[in-house]
C-alpha cells in the first residue's frame, strides 16, 4: 500500500519541518493546530458531518485505539465485534484496552455476515460493532446499511474504520451496494480515515472522528505544564497522544487547499481511476485459464486471485505454490505483487474439487495509484510473461 505523497504535500511538510511545530499544545503550533482543525473539518464534511469532534493522529493503528478506548468508556466491559477480514490491530486494541473481542465471519463475498452477527448481538453482549469500508486484504466493504438497520433491534455503536477505504466515499464507479454502505456514513458513532493511505499524505498522518462532540469528556484532564496560554481548545485536550507534528496538519491541509474533497474533482477521478484499473485487472484474470479469479468483483482498487495449471485439477498446495513463484518471476520483471493466504470459500464452489474449507495462497495487488489504470498493459503483459516462466519450473 504505498503511494507517494503529493508534490505540495512534501513540500508543505519541509517548509513547516523547519520549525517543527507540536500540535500538542497551541504554543507547540499556533498556525498548524488552526490548520488541523480546518483539515480535520475538511475530512467531517466529506462525510456529511455537520458537528464532529477529531484530531489526527500517527496513523490508523492510533486513531483506532481511541475510537475503541471511547467505546470502552460508553460500555465497559462490552464486546468489540468486527469480521475476520478486519485489521488486526481491533483484536490487539481490544486486548490492550482489557475488552473481550468477537471476529464475525466473512460470508463468501467477504463482507461481515449478518446473520452470524445478529446471533452475537441477540446475546446482548456486544457494544460496538466495527465495520471495515476498505478491508486490508483486499478491499472488501462490510454492508454498513444493513448493520445500520440491526440498530433499530439491538443497542450497540459503530466504530467505522475507513483507515483504508475511506476517500472512495467520493468514487462515482462503487459497485450499488458499496455506495449504498458509503451513503450510510453519516449515522455512524465514529470513522477512522488515513489521509497517510488515500490522501496522498507522508506517513504519519490517520485521523478519528467522533459524531458527538460530548464525547470531548472523556479526554478532559488537566497539565498545568501545557495548556496554560490560552483558553481556546489546545489538540492535546481532545487526543491521547501528546506530542504529535505539525507538519502533517500543514502538509494535509495544503493538500486540500490544491485538492478538494468535491465529487467528480481531480482527487475524486484518481480514486475512480484505481477502480476501474481493479475491474479491468480482475476481468482480463477471470477469463485466463491460469488464474481463478474470486466470486466478487473487486469493491475498491484492491484485488486477489488465485493461481492453476490449466489442464490439472487445482488443489489449495499446488495453487499456493505455483503462487509463491508468479510472485518471485513477477519481482525479477519489475512487477512488484503481493501475497496474501485467503479462504478457499472466497472462490467459486468447486474451484478446488475436494476442498471447500481451508486457504489458499494467493497473489495480490494494490491499484492505488491514478497511474495504475494506464500501466494496465503493461503490468499484464509482465504478469503473463512471469506467469509462463512460472509454469515451466
Ligand atoms: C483497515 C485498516 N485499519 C487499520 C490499519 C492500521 O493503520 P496504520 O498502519 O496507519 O497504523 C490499516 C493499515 O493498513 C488498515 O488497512
Amino acid at each position: 500500500m504505498l503511494k507517494p505523497p503529493h508534490p505540495i504535500a512534501r513540500a508543505a511538510y519541509s517548509l513547516a519541518m523547519s520549525v517543527n511545530p507540536n500540535n500538542h499544545a497551541l504554543d507547540g503550533g499556533r498556525a498548524s493546530s488552526a490548520m488541523e482543525v480546518e483539515a480535520v473539518a475538511a475530512l467531517a464534511k466529506m462525510f456529511s458531518w455537520p458537528q464532529h469532534l477529531g484530531h489526527l493522529s500517527s496513523g490508523g493503528t492510533f486513531a483506532n485505539l481511541e475510537a475503541l478506548w471511547i467505546a470502552s468508556q460508553l460500555a465497559p466491559g462490552k464486546k468489540i465485534a468486527a469480521s475476520d477480514q478486519a485489521h488486526y490491530t481491533h483484536s490487539r486494541i481490544s486486548g490492550v484496552l482489557g475488552l473481550p473481542f468477537v471476529s464475525v465471519p466473512t460470508d463468501p463475498t467477504v463482507r461481515m455476515d449478518l446473520a452470524v452477527l445478529e446471533d452475537l448481538l441477540q446475546a446482548g453482549d456486544i457494544g460496538t460493532v466495527v465495520v471495515t469500508l476498505g478491508t486490508t486484504a483486499i478491499g472488501s466493504v462490510d454492508p454498513l446499511d444493513q448493520i445500520l438497520a440491526l440498530q433499530k433491534r439491538y443497542p450497540f455503536r459503530i466504530h467505522v474504520d475507513a483507515a483504508y477505504g475511506g476517500y472512495f466515499t467520493l468514487a462515482s464507479n462503487l459497485s450499488p451496494e458499496a455506495r449504498r454502505a458509503y451513503d450510510a456514513i453519516p449515522q455512524v458513532d465514529s470513522i477512522v480515515i488515513d489521509p497517510h493511505k488515500h490522501g496522498l499524505q507522508p506517513y504519519g498522518c490517520g485521523a478519528v472522528l467522533f459524531r458527538d462532540p460530548a464525547i470531548g469528556r472523556f479526554y478532559k484532564h488537566d497539565s498545568p505544564y501545557t495548556y496554560f496560554s490560552s483558553k481556546d481548545l489546545h489538540l492535546g485536550e481532545i487526543s491521547l497522544e501528546c506530542s504529535r507534528a505539525g507538519a502533517s496538519a500543514v502538509a494535509l491541509w495544503a493538500t486540500q487547499r490544491l485538492l478538494p474533497y468535491t465529487h467528480n474533482g481531480d482527487f475524486a477521478r484518481g480514486l475512480d481511476s484505481g477502480h476501474s484499473a481493479a475491474l479491468e485487472l480482475n476481468r482480463r484474470l477471470a477469463s485466463d485459464p491460469r488464474f481463478l479469479a474470486p466470486l466478487a468483483p473487486p469493491q475498491l482498487d484492491i484485488l486477489f486471485w488465485a493461481a492453476r495449471a490449466p489442464q490439472t485439477r487445482p488443489t489449495p498446495e499446488t495453487s499456493s505454490a505455483l503462487a509463491q513463484r508468479i510472485f518471485d518471476e513477477a519481482a525479477g520483471l519489475d512487477l512488484h505483487l503481493a501475497l496474501a493466504t485467503l479462504p478457499i470459500r472466497f472462490f467459486p464452489a468447486g474451484s478446488f474439487p475436494g476442498h471447500a474449507t481451508g486457504t489458499v495462497t494467493c497473489l495480490r495487488s494494490v491499484l492505488m495509484k491514478p497511474e495504475h489504470l494506464a500501466w494496465i498493459d503493461p503490468i499484464w503483459q509482465r504478469l503473463d510473461q512471469a506467469t509462463t516462466r512460472a509454469l515451466q519450473f
